[in-house]
C-alpha cells in the first residue's frame, strides 16, 4: 500500500484504503479497482490523495495509530461543531452547546486511550477524506500530535484531555472570518489576512461562557498563534508569557498546516515541513516541543518513495522504531519500475542514507 497522488494514479491500480465524503458515505471501497470514471467522481469531491496497492507496493502495510474509525467519527464530529457555528446573514448562530463538549472529550479520551495502547508507535496522518474536509481534519490531527507530544513529555491524563480539547478547538472561530477569504486560493492581501488573525479572539468569543472548558483549553485557543520572539499575535507575547501546552499545539498546528493538502496548497513530505519547523526553533517555537515531535511522527511512513545516496529509488517497507531516518528499504529497479525484491536495511548497511523523498516515480 502506498499514497499517491490522484493525478498520478497508474491506471488499473486497486484502492487499499476506503475514501468517504462528508457524511461518511463511502466514496470508494478498498480492493475496487481505478477507472478514469471513478478518478473523475473523487477529484469531483476534491480528494487529491489516495492509498493504492500497485506492484511496487505489494505487501507494504500501513497500520494506523488511531482507528480510521475513531478519527473519521472525531472529523465528523468537528465538522458538526463549525456547522453549527456558520455564519448565516451575519447573525452568528447557537452557541457551542455543554453536550457537544462532552461527547467531544469522549472522543478525546477515547483517542488518550489507543495512544496509551500503542506505546512506541510513530504517527503518520492517514488521508480519510478530501480537501473538503480540510479544516475539520487539521483540528483532528493537531488534537492528536498534541496529545502525542504532551504523553512523551510526561503530562497526566487529565492535563492532555485540557490540551486536547484547547487543540481540537483553537480555529472553530474560522467559522467567523468570510468564506472567500478563509478558503482563499492563494496568498492573503495583508488586509485579509488582519481579518484571519481575528479567529482566535473568534474562538475564544464561542468558548468562553462554555462551564465545561478549562481554562487551559481556553488559553491554547487564544493563544496558539503567538510566537516566542513576539512576531505572533493575537498579543505579541514573547517567551515566558506563553505556556508550554499552547507552545506544544502551535508546533503541531504549523506542522500540521503543510503536510496536509490546503485550498492553495499541496503536502510536502513530513521529512522536509520538519527542516521548516526546525528553521523557526527556538527563536519562534519552543524547542523542546519540537523535538519531541520529531520524536512522535514518523518520517518515512511505510509507502513513501525515496531516492537513496546511491542514486537507487527505493520505497520504505517499515519502520527502524529507533532511527526514524534509517528505515528499511525496497529497491525498485529503474528499468521496469517494479521491486526487484532487493531489501536494504539503512540500520545495517550505514554507507547509504535517505537523499530525498520523492513525491512520486520518475
Ligand atoms: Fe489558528
Amino acid at each position: 500500500m502506498r499514497l499517491v497522488n490522484i493525478m498520478e494514479v497508474p491506471p488499473g491500480s486497486k484502492i487499499a484504503k476506503p475514501v468517504y465524503d462528508s457524511k461518511l458515505s463511502l466514496l470508494i471501497n478498498s480492493d475496487a479497482t481505478l477507472t478514469e470514471k471513478l478518478i473523475k467522481k473523487l477529484m469531483q469531491v476534491d480528494i487529491r490523495h489516495l492509498y493504492i496497492e500497485d506492484e511496487i507496493s505489494k505487501g507494504i502495510v500501513l497500520e494506523p495509530m488511531i482507528s480510521d474509525e475513531l478519527k473519521l467519527q472525531t472529523i465528523v464530529f468537528m465538522k458538526k461543531i463549525y456547522d453549527s457555528q456558520m455564519q448565516k446573514d451575519n447573525t452568528p448562530t447557537e452557541k457551542v452547546r455543554e453536550d457537544s463538549i462532552r461527547e467531544l472529550k469522549a472522543l478525546i479520551d477515547d483517542i488518550i486511550t489507543e495512544i496509551y495502547s500503542k506505546n512506541n508507535q510513530k504517527y503518520y496522518s492517514t488521508e480519510l477524506m478530501g480537501a473538503e474536509m480540510y479544516h475539520y481534519n487539521h483540528a483532528v490531527e493537531v488534537m492528536i500530535l498534541s496529545l502525542l507530544i504532551g504523553k512523551k513529555m510526561g503530562l497526566d491524563r487529565e492535563r492532555l484531555l485540557k490540551l486536547g480539547m484547547g487543540a481540537v478547538l483553537a480555529d472553530v472561530g474560522k467559522t467567523r472570518v468570510p468564506q472567500e477569504i478563509l478558503n482563499k486560493k492563494g496568498k492573503l492581501e495583508p488586509e485579509e489576512f488582519e481579518e484571519m488573525k481575528y479567529h482566535v479572539q473568534y474562538s475564544y468569543n464561542i468558548l468562553k461562557e462554555l462551564v465545561g472548558l478549562s481554562s487551559l483549553s481556553r488559553q491554547i485557543v487564544l493563544l496558539h498563534h503567538e510566537k516566542l520572539d513576539g512576531s505572533g499575535y493575537p498579543n505579541g507575547f514573547t517567551g515566558d508569557q506563553i505556556p508550554l501546552l499552547v507552545r506544544i499545539v502551535t508546533v503541531c498546528d504549523i506542522f500540521s498546516a503543510i503536510v496536509s493538502d490546503r485550498n492553495y496548497n499541496t503536502r510536502i513530505s513530513v521529512d522536509t515541513a520538519l527542516e521548516i519547523l526546525r528553521s523557526a526553533t527556538p527563536v519562534k517555537l519552543d524547542s523542546d516541543a519540537f523535538h519531541t515531535l520529531i520524536q512522535v511522527v514518523d518520517i518515512y511512513p511505510p509507502g513513501t518513495l525515496i531516492e537513496l545516496s546511491s542514486g537507487q529509488l527505493g520505497i520504505v517497507v517499515i519502520n527502524n522504531p529507533n532511527s526514524p531516518t534509517r528505515p528499511v528499504v525496497r529497491i525498485i529497479s529503474e528499468s521496469k519500475l517494479k521491486e526487484d525484491d532487493l531489501i536494504i536495511d539503512l540500520m545495517k548497511d550505514l554507507t547509504l542514507f535517505i537523499k530525498k523523498v520523492l513525491p512520486k516515480l520518475p
